[in-house]
């Protein structure tokens, strides 16, 4: 594997706070949030391998980017930015299937943990061969069926409906490399049923959902946070999957509290 470094930002001053993406999106999609936790927190967002300025023309080999590689890559980004304290890791949607492996395989560089709109289970089989599918459309089309896929499924129906901004702008984040893509798709595809884990985390924990996350619901976030000792439960109103964007302020909210309690 070509050894590469990924894109990343810091902001602010504190504590370390490290905000991992979801897919297909970048950094970017952290803006809100960023604004609000670098009052209180250094906050550092990356972006992971062939997304956003970690573009894969820049070193990494396409193929299938695992949950793991993602996990070691920001392990490296923090060894990288001199940053030793152990972090908050907040991941979304992928960003949390990421956040597993990051506690398994560098559980010392982990002081908390939130959870926003993801799933520990792994793809079903009938999902996995999906993703398969849609890996070769991306490839040989470009994005687009993905994007138009995907739109319905990551925002509340009020969204769609009455908030065309928030949709354009969801759809503007959602541009990355076909090779990233696929890759991507192919990683999330592979990964672990996550669930085991949930009963050995041991680390403050949130775990944040919204109301109409038609991705990870807030029926099987609540089964995530129940698992996870001592952990707590934020379920936001009015969000779909994207409470980055449908609900900035309030998942702000969220994150700062439990950043300033944790
Ligand atoms: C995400 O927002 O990261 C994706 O919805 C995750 C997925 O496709 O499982």
């Amino acid at each position: 594997m070509t050894l590469r470094k990924l894109a990343f930002q810091t902001r602010g001053h504190g504590r370390p706070v490290l905000l991992v993406h979801g897919f297909p999106f970048h950094r970017a999609q952290w803006e809100a949030q960023v604004e609000a936790l670098a009052k209180h927190a250094l906050v550092i967002t990356a972006d992971l391998r062939g997304f956003g300025e970690s573009a894969f023309e820049s070193g990494f080999d396409p193929g299938v980017s695992t949950m793991e590689q993602h996990a070691d890559d920001l392990a490296a980004l923090l060894d990288e930015a001199g940053i030793q304290e152990p972090v908050t890791f907040v991941g979304f949607s992928m960003g949390g299937y990421v956040a597993f492996p990051f506690f398994n395989r560098h559980r010392r560089r982990l002081a908390a943990l939130a959870l926003c709109d993801t799933r520990a289970i792994a793809d079903t089989p009938d999902g996995a061969a999906g993703r398969a599918t849609m890996a070769a459309k991306v490839l040989a089309e470009g994005p687009k069926p993905l994007v138009d896929g995907m739109l319905p499924k990551l925002l509340a129906p009020q969204t769609l409906a009455g908030r065309p901004e928030v949709v354009e702008r969801v759809r503007a984040l959602m541009q990355a490399p076909r090779g990233a893509i696929a890759a991507a798709l192919r990683g999330m595809a592979q990964r672990p049923d996550s669930t085991p884990l949930l009963a050995r985390i041991d680390v403050p924990t949130l775990v944040v959902v919204g109301e109409h996350d038609a991705i990870a619901s807030p029926a099987e976030m609540r089964g995530i946070a129940n698992a996870i000792r001592g952990s707590q439960f934020v379920q936001i109103t009015g969000a779909g999957h994207m409470t980055t964007h449908e609900t900035p302020e309030e998942l702000s909210r969220a994150l700062v509290q439990f950043v300033t309690k944790a």
